[in-house]
């Protein structure tokens, strides 16, 4: 913890005015020199190396493990398989929640997905492990396996994280049979994994009942709640660090299968393991975005405008648990069709279970959407931009709700603006460059809910006048820690060098997750409120006391700036926080804050943040080659805490549009079962050359509703919209409408 409490602070900024500052993240200057310790660069006094074996088939069970093999190695300590592993206190299998996913922990031989853990081998070296891994040479009994849509399907209790699978507002049945004109489509999108630069992996020790963990998460209190549950031990006798991750993008939410049996193996040789999954092995146990086949049917009126809309998704869970991806709510929200009607249906398949993957639901659902929404506007014979904006819900459409607020519009004009659309030609195939390629100009529109979760803070101001603010969050590399660093700054009305903040281990209080965009918002409003707490707490302890010029000040109020206390009616009678504390004979004075959704807001308003994507392609006529040449969103989502980390997400998310729209997609294999591109070079991602120079707009919003900061989350919607926008950009200059991701040469030849 030492070395996180002095990390340094990035840009001086002015007292009491860091929120909206572009500072660089705090742990910059660590990532950049090696300094900044992952999970996996911990290496406690004895610690074991522990390697996964998983299964090679996707369904059967598992008829032999040659572990006498394994064990015969002289730097293997111990085999860990179903007969021989640790009993628990939960079943693996049990569900009390719905965050709570179903594991695979050796709980028997069944195998359930290719790539599910079968043993876990725990040896001297890393080597020795891998090795004995190997030499268990496991045979099957294997049975058929199903990997696609194709089987019965039905429809779920609820989708996501509890979600309703079926919604509807006005009457879509006769909406549609009364339309003028009607589309109809279907869109495709692939499965994809996470694939953060940092693998799942935990270094684990126990000491009698207590256990001492490091691994990457995106919610330290949830995987205290795990572990806790799963060895029956209290939460205060887990501590888990997690101050860098290399990544989540959803797959660290909940902790994972494999980081459990590292410390179950922990558990059952008595020393500190270390296990790491390798790359191949994050294509399995580690969750995934399932692929989806959605079905949209539009009505539209004479004049353009939308008279009815239908989303239907077919995604697949697993054969054990219930998660699919939720792409049919993204037809809630963004357009106003008079009726609506979005329905989820699940098929069990042969895989791990899907889960949170970056704009779960909105990020497929949007590319569908989006796709269908520019297919309508070309029937209409309208701009899809105009035919966007003719059809702008002024209101939340599925719900009635306002929006808490909605700069969309200005995201379209600033967008347009920006990237020239007002000289888009309408036809198809109708605009070349210099060289002869034909290019194409499309648009998307983004969403992401305003979401929050629930977090606690601690604030303390010290005798000298500096500051403390504590809460358990996580930087994922999105730079949360800067920019809650610089909330918790200005909540104690100090500079960010007075403040020292401290995060990313379970021992602080719960930041919530760091997830659902909702991390600066949920944490932000705890620190926020632990900041208003304790200068409350100080503000008493000064107006009531006679020797302070502040004596009385109570009714004409206080406000804290600079480090000091000052009279609201005239700043400059006041006092420091460190004169204030000694005089009354204190070291330190505390506060706490909370941080989670107003109830009441919520119910009367529906909150997202919004976007609009302009892409423009560049397509070789005769070979089909596409490349992405130029990409503008404008995004709109609440206050920016950190305008340079924010733009920084929207880059990534657009980034991963592109990937999205060109390049991500894992293959199954249908008769095995397995995922045949399970590595970073068959499993495409963009690269440098493969991204063109991105402009970011940030456009700013005022909202009363959504928390006190006015913040919504800016860290998942740059992929949404995106896709959609550089699919219909590939159909403008094409001619050619895809309805599947990713779009390749095939689909554009012949
Ligand atoms: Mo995100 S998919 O909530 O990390």
């Amino acid at each position: 913890m030492s070395e996180i409490a002095s990390l340094p602070t990035g840009s001086r900024v002015r007292q009491g005015s860091n929120i909206g500052q572009p500072l660089t993240r705090r742990d910059g200057l660590l990532k950049v020199t090696g300094r900044a310790t992952y999970a996996a660069d911990n290496n406690p006094e004895g610690v074991l190396h522990a390697v996964v074996a998983t299964a090679a088939i996707a369904r059967g069970r598992v008829a032999h493990l040659d572990v006498a093999a394994a064990k015969a190695h002289p730097d293997v300590v111990e085999v860990m398989t179903p007969d021989n592993r640790p009993p628990l206190a939960l079943d693996p299998d049990a569900k009390l929640h719905p965050f709570m996913f179903r594991m695979d922990l050796l709980q028997n031989d069944r195998v359930r997905y290719a790539g599910q853990p079968i043993a876990v081998v725990i040896a001297k070296t890393l080597e020795a492990a891998s090795e004995g891994a190997m030499l268990l040479a496991p045979r099957y009994e294997a049975e058929a396996v199903d990997v696609g849509l194709d089987g019965e399907s039905f429809v779920p209790d609820a989708v996501g994280p509890g979600a309703p699978a079926e919604a509807e507002s006005g009457d879509f049945d006769t909406a549609f049979a009364g339309s003028p004109k009607t589309i109809e489509a279907t869109y495709e999108t692939p499965p994809q994994y996470h694939n953060a630069m940092e693998p799942h992996s935990i270094v684990a020790s126990w000491d009698g009942d207590s256990v001492s963990i490091d691994m990457p998460t995106q919610g330290l209190a949830m995987a205290v709640g795990r572990v806790a549950g799963l060895f029956g031990i209290p939460a205060e006798n887990i501590h888990i660090r997690s101050p860098f991750l290399g990544g989540g993008f959803g797959s660290k939410g909940m902790p994972a299968g494999p980081q459990m049996l590292g410390i179950i193996a922990a558990k059952m040789v008595g020393a500190p393991v270390k296990l790491v999954l390798s790359r191949q092995q994050m294509y399995g146990p580690v969750s995934h975005r399932g692929q989806t086949r959605q079905t949209l049917r539009l009505g539209v009126a004479e004049d353009g405008r939308l008279t009815a809309m239908e989303h239907l998704t077919l995604a697949p869970t697993s054969r054990f648990d219930d998660f699919i991806e939720p792409s049919s709510n993204a037809s809630h929200s963004l357009y106003a069709a008079p009726a609506i009607r979005t329905s989820h249906k699940a098929v069990r398949i042969d895989i791990g279970t899907p889960g949170f993957m970056r704009a779960p639901g909105e990020a497929s659902g949007s590319a569908a959407l989006e796709g269908v929404i520019d297919e309508a506007a070309f029937a209409a014979g309208m701009d899809p931009l105009e035919f966007r904006l003719l059809n702008y819900a002024e209101v939340e459409p599925i719900s009635g709700k306002p929006f808490s607020s909605k700069a969309l519009r200005e995201c379209y004009e600033k967008g347009a603006e920006s990237f020239g659309w007002a000289r888009r030609s309408f036809e198809p195939r109708s605009m070349r460059d210099k060289d002869g390629r034909l290019v194409g100009w499309g648009v998307g529109t983004a969403l992401f809910p305003a979401v929050m979760f629930q977090a606690q803070a601690r604030a303390a101001i010290r005798a000298d006048g500096s500051g403390l603010m504590e809460t358990g969050a996580h930087d994922m590399g999105q730079g949360a820690w800067t920019a809650l660093h610089q909330i918790a700054a200005d909540g104690l009305g100090l500079s960010m060098e007075e403040t020292e903040f401290r995060a990313g281990s379970s021992d602080l209080p719960d930041a919530g997750i760091a997830g659902g965009s909702g991390h600066t918002a949920t944490a932000g409003l705890a620190l926020h409120k632990a900041g208003e707490d304790v200068i409350a707490k100080l503000t008493e302890l000064a107006v009531n006391d006679e020797r302070s010029p502040l004596y009385g000040a109570g009714n004409v109020g206080v406000v804290a700036r600079n480090g000091r206390l000052v009279r609201q009616d005239d700043e400059s009678r006041g006092e420091g926080y460190g004169d204030i504390l000694k005089r009354a004979g204190l070291s330190e004075i505390e506060g706490h804050g909370e941080g989670a959704r107003d109830p009441s807001a919520a119910e009367s308003h529906a909150m997202y943040a919004h976007g609009a994507v302009f892409a423009e392609v560049s397509v070789d006529p005769d070979l089909c080659q596409m490349r992405v040449t130029r990409l503008v969103g404008a995004f709109a989502a609440g206050r920016v805490i950190n305008p340079r980390m924010v733009e920084s997400q929207y880059y990534g998310g657009m980034i991963w549009g592109i990937s999205f729209a060109l390049q991500e997609e894992a293959v199954h294999d249908k008769r095995s079962g397995r995922i045949m591109n399970a590595n970073l070079a068959e499993y495409h991602v963009p690269v440098n050359a493969d991204v063109p120079s991105l402009e970011t707009i940030l456009i700013h919003e005022d909202d009363p509703h959504v928390n006190a900061l006015g913040v919504k989350g800016a860290g998942e919607i740059g992929i949404t919209g995106t896709a959609g926008a550089i699919a219909n950009a590939v159909w403008h200059a094409t001619g050619k409408r895809t309805r599947r991701f990713p779009i390749t040469l095939a689909d554009l030849i012949g």
